[in-house]
């Protein structure tokens, strides 16, 4: 229950005062109450609420306070109308009116100095609420690097690229004339033994068979076609053969073929374009040496080996013993390549008498694993993160 009675309630006569020094005290008395709760914020008024009448009891203790004092049906100001002022003696309207007066003007004033304070208090908290913190930490997203086989092909093509070649690209699906018939490798001939195809499965009727290339040779045709000497590509890709996986065998792999056609290209620009290729990528005191190979596109073909980096090209390991990488034989084998094949010409209508170059395919799988110390193929497939992070 309230405890404070509220003096408003009853005339001036019923309380006892008939002067003027009675008047300024009754309004004084009013006047203090009201300093006391005006100077509260809300949650002050909240709880006062509950023990004074004074207060009212609307739900915001703000508006429960302004209605308490201001409101027009019953609030202080209109009570002091009706219950002091209407009802005093003549003698006493003209105090009356003027501590009315005084006390109407403080009121309000001191009511819209609270108004503005508690808004600005609310919008202080908010900024405060919405306040970005810049010293936070932010959300780290881990940067990806490229895969090692992916930063082998670039650091192959920035090679080329410095001495004149360009990328050109093809599909990894491919007719068997690109990829055999073409290169100058007929239906039944035995070389197709080496390279255990996938077939795609066609539909019926279809026009051609269909298979997953089983080198980059296909692009030397399809570069050819499209485009008279002279010629200095090279293909990045992705191949795939029937081959059972182990450590140096995969059922897809990636290779650089290359490609050099002009008017007078001669074996020697052919063997110091490798050369020159061999020892940017392994470092200046390698050796090169060629043996001679088979290619049904190429002729004469070469088979290219590089001198072990491992062991400096002794077969002996620094350590003593026998070099594990090159197994003591002082050379590792690279990759084929070779002059041209003449009858490839034919197929392209290029003039084999005037037409001279060259052809590479290299294996990137194969010298990614030289380069860097890889044992296992397989790992640049499995994707595990403690292999990818060795090579950021
Ligand atoms: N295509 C051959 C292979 O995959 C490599 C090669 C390319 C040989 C170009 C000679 C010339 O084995």
């Amino acid at each position: 229950m309230p405890t404070v009675d509220n003096p408003t309630e009853k005339t001036l006569a019923e309380l006892g005062v008939n002067d003027a020094q009675g008047v300024a005290e009754k309004f004084a008395e009013v006047r203090t109450r009201f300093d006391r709760q005006v100077a509260f914020d809300a949650d002050e008024i909240r709880s006062l609420m509950l023990h004074e009448a004074w207060l009212g009891s609307d739900s915001d203790p703000v508006t429960s306070l302004r209605n308490f004092w201001v409101g027009r049906k019953a609030g202080v100001l209109t009570m002091i109308t009706e219950n002091w002022l209407k009802k005093s003696p003549p003698s006493l309207k003209g105090v009356v009116g003027k501590q009315f007066n005084e006390l109407k003007t403080h009121i309000e004033t001191k009511l819209e100095e609270q108004r503005k304070r508690i808004e600005e208090k609310t919008e202080a908290a908010a900024l405060n609420r919405e306040q970005v913190d810049l010293s936070l930490p932010g959300v780290i997203r881990p940067v990806g690097s490229h895969h090692l086989i992916r930063q082998v092909f670039q650091e192959i093509e920035d090679i080329f690229f410095s001495i004149g070649f360009s990328i050109v690209e093809g599909p990894e699906i491919e007719t068997p004339y690109y990829n055999f018939e073409a290169l100058n490798i007929p239906e039944f001939h035995p070389v197709r033994d080496d390279m255990d195809t996938f077939y795609l499965e066609l539909p019926k009727g279809a026009k051609t068979p269909l298979l997953l290339r089983t080198h980059t040779s296909p692009m030397q045709i399809r570069t050819m076609e499209k485009q008279k000497p002279p010629v200095r590509v090279i293909v990045p890709g992705k191949v795939y053969r029937r081959d059972n996986p182990d450590a140096t065998h995969s059922f897809a792999f990636h290779q650089i073929e290359g490609l050099a056609l002009d008017t007078d290209i001669t074996f020697c620009d052919f063997t110091g374009t490798i050369e020159y290729f061999v020892k940017q990528f392994f470092g200046p005191s390698v050796k090169t040496r060629f043996r001679p190979s088979y290619f049904p596109f190429t002729e004469p073909s070469v088979e290219f080996d590089v001198s072990c980096p491992f062991c400096g090209g002794t077969g002996t390991a620094a350590a003593g013993g026998t070099c594990t990488k090159c197994k003591g034989a002082a050379w590792i084998e690279l990759f084929g390549a070779g002059m041209v094949d003449p009858a490839v010409y034919g197929f392209v209508n290029y003039d084999a008498k005037k037409v001279s170059g060259f052809a590479f395919g290299i294996g990137i799988d194969r010298l990614a694993m030289l380069k860097y110390g890889v044992d296992d193929i397989q790992v640049f497939f499995q994707n595990d993160v403690r292999f990818l992070r060795q090579f950021p």
